[in-house]
């Protein structure tokens, strides 16, 4: 029979055999699939396994430090905030899809440069079964990857043939905290895709403030057991409205709420109103440059779950 412990135990065996005394490295991001990945190959190897957590500048509010806080006396870790350059690379960019593969190439260059002073021989990735059945097997179990410098790495993937409820399980058996375990997805690119137009230190932040009220109201309420995934987007539009007696011109955060189970479809269930009404009330009173917020309903098809 299946258990989490005999999973560990065996996966633990395996990356040892195939390991030994050379050095890996993984990019940790703080989703459940990278952290027990690199758990259970930190218990495999130890200070053998290097864990790379880049911040892009694009997380959610408080999200690094968590992930800091979660791994720094667990692993091998290096936390490499990179904000500036990501920034940097992404000024006057409004192209969703640019956006994308300016954070993708800037992602691979900086975890490039922290791995390359290792002298690493594996890559620890965390796919996991859906990743390689969705692109119909493309993904071989055994593969070399090669980065942009000529740096060629093994790749080394222990939990490939795990569903996400059993990933959860070997989170939970390894003591990861439920914050990583139940962690709703979060996209790579991040609040990148949840900023429309340009981003600027300010948009981000204010779409950081607005996320944070939007996750904590839904957690409390427990209407999160529902949902796939919950959070603020930052629009580009100015609306005017009223705060005190004077009239003011902010701008327009959208909450959106969807129910899945892949992320192929979704849809927008019923929401208790008092949830939103609080929720609103509370980013036009504690985030100052909100005038509005507005609710999504579309579901997906046609939206898609993300607003970039
Ligand atoms: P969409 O917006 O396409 O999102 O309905 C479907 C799921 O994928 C996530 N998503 C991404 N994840 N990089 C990622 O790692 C991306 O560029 C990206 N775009 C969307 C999204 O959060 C949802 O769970």
């Amino acid at each position: 029979m299946w258990t989490p412990k005999g999973f560990i135990d065996e996966a633990i065996e395996k990356v040892k055999d195939e390991i030994k005394d050379e050095k890996a490295v993984i990019a940790l991001s703080g989703g459940v699939d990278s952290s027990v990945c690199s758990v259970l190959v930190g218990e495999a190897i130890g200070d053998n396994l290097t864990a790379i957590f880049v911040d892009h500048g694009l997380l959610r509010k408080g999200e690094a430090e968590q992930v800091v806080n979660t791994f720094k006396d667990r692993l091998n870790f290096i936390y490499v905030d990179a904000s500036d350059e990501f920034l940097e690379a992404l000024e006057g960019v409004v192209d969703p899809e640019e956006k994308r593969k300016i954070i993708g190439k800037k992602f691979i260059d900086v975890f490039e440069r922290e791995a390359s002073k290792i002298d690493a021989k594996y890559l620890i990735q965390g796919t996991i079964a859906p990743d390689w059945i969705e692109s119909q097997g493309k993904i071989k179990s055994h593969h070399n990857l090669a980065l942009p410098s000529g740096m060629v790495l093994e790749v080394v993937e222990p939990i490939r043939e795990l569903y996400k409820d059993e990933v959860r399980e070997i989170g939970a058996e390894l003591g990861l905290p439920d914050s990583i375990i139940h962690r709703q997805p979060f996209p790579g690119p991040g609040l990148a895709v949840r900023v429309i137009g340009e981003l600027t230190r300010e948009k981000i932040q204010i779409c950081q403030n607005a996320d944070a009220i939007v996750r904590e109201e839904v957690e409390k309420s427990g209407f999160n057991k529902q949902l796939w995934q919950y959070f603020a987007a930052l629009t580009n539009t100015k609306v005017t409205g009223v705060k005190g007696d004077q009239r003011d011109f902010g701008y327009l955060v959208v909450v959106r709420m969807v129910a899945s189970v892949d992320a192929m479809t979704a849809y927008v269930p019923e929401i208790p109103w008092e949830l939103i009404r609080t929720i609103s009330k509370r980013i036009t009173s504690e985030v100052s440059e909100v005038t509005h917020v507005s609710l999504s309903i579309s579901d997906k098809p046609p939206a898609t779950i993300e607003f970039a």
